[in-house]
């Protein structure tokens, strides 16, 4: 059993009107972690909510929160962001203008820094920023909305992504698509961590679809 690999509900898929409940399911299931997607309807055509509504969830619960920057001009938020208790925070390397500045500001300022890659984004951009992320979170549908399918040509992208985790020492995430049918081939790639928004909170027994798909890494 391995239990570095976590299932990371995205709350993007939840009913903000009950929250707490959709909070509290998750972690009776024994989440331990929630990704929190910032959409700014400029770097990516939807719109979700900003640092007021990241301090709401930080009020509610312990998890530790990873908040997914998908905005232009992530630098100017950065410690609004970390302020409201972002606990890692992630933005994508296609909208930083300094990127390494980023990644220092954000450890700096007391949270753990780390990359976004969109499916069209080459692999080699990451290269310079290896060694000073603690996360890298490789994007398997084009950001902006839940409930896409997978686009299984990343899947090589994890493959690759996987020994430099182990060497530079960052978490491995996936996210987009996410669900029992597809968490396999996700898994097998390398990936140690796994979002999911539509297949935990798209029904009405998200404690459920969470352990249904803790399982299947966890064996
Ligand atoms: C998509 C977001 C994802 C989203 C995933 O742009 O970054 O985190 O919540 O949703 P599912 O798991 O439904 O694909
Ligand atoms: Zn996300």
């Amino acid at each position: 059993m391995n239990n570095y690999k976590q299932i990371v509900p995205s709350l993007l898929s939840a009913d903000f009107a009950k929250l707490e409940e959709e909070i509290r399911a998750v972690e009776k299931s024994g989440a331990k972690r929630l990704h929190l997607d910032v959409m700014d309807g400029h770097f990516v055509p939807n719109i979700t909510f900003g640092p007021i509504i990241v301090k709401a969830i930080r009020k509610l619960t312990d998890c530790h929160l990873e908040t997914h920057l998908m905005i232009s001009e992530p630098e100017k938020y950065l410690k609004q962001f970390i302020e409201a208790g972002s606990d890692t925070l992630l933005f994508q390397i296609e909208a930083g203008q300094n990127i390494s500045e980023n990644l220092g500001r954000i450890r700096e300022l007391g949270a753990k820094p780390g990359l976004v890659i969109n499916p069209p984004t080459k692999f080699e951009k990451l290269e310079p920023y290896l060694d000073k992320i603690d996360h890298l979170l490789i994007m398997t549908v084009n950001p902006g909305f839940g409930g896409q399918k997978l686009i299984t040509d990343v899947i090589e992208k994890i493959k690759r992504a996987r020994p430099l985790a182990d060497k530079y020492n960052f978490r491995l995430e996936v996210d987009g698509g996410v669900n029992l049918s597809t968490i396999e081939q996700v898994d097998k790639a390398g990936a140690d961590l796994f979002v999911a928004g539509s297949a935990v909170f798209g029904d009405s027994d998200p404690g459920r679809n969470f352990q249904q798909l803790e399982q299947r890494i966890k064996t």
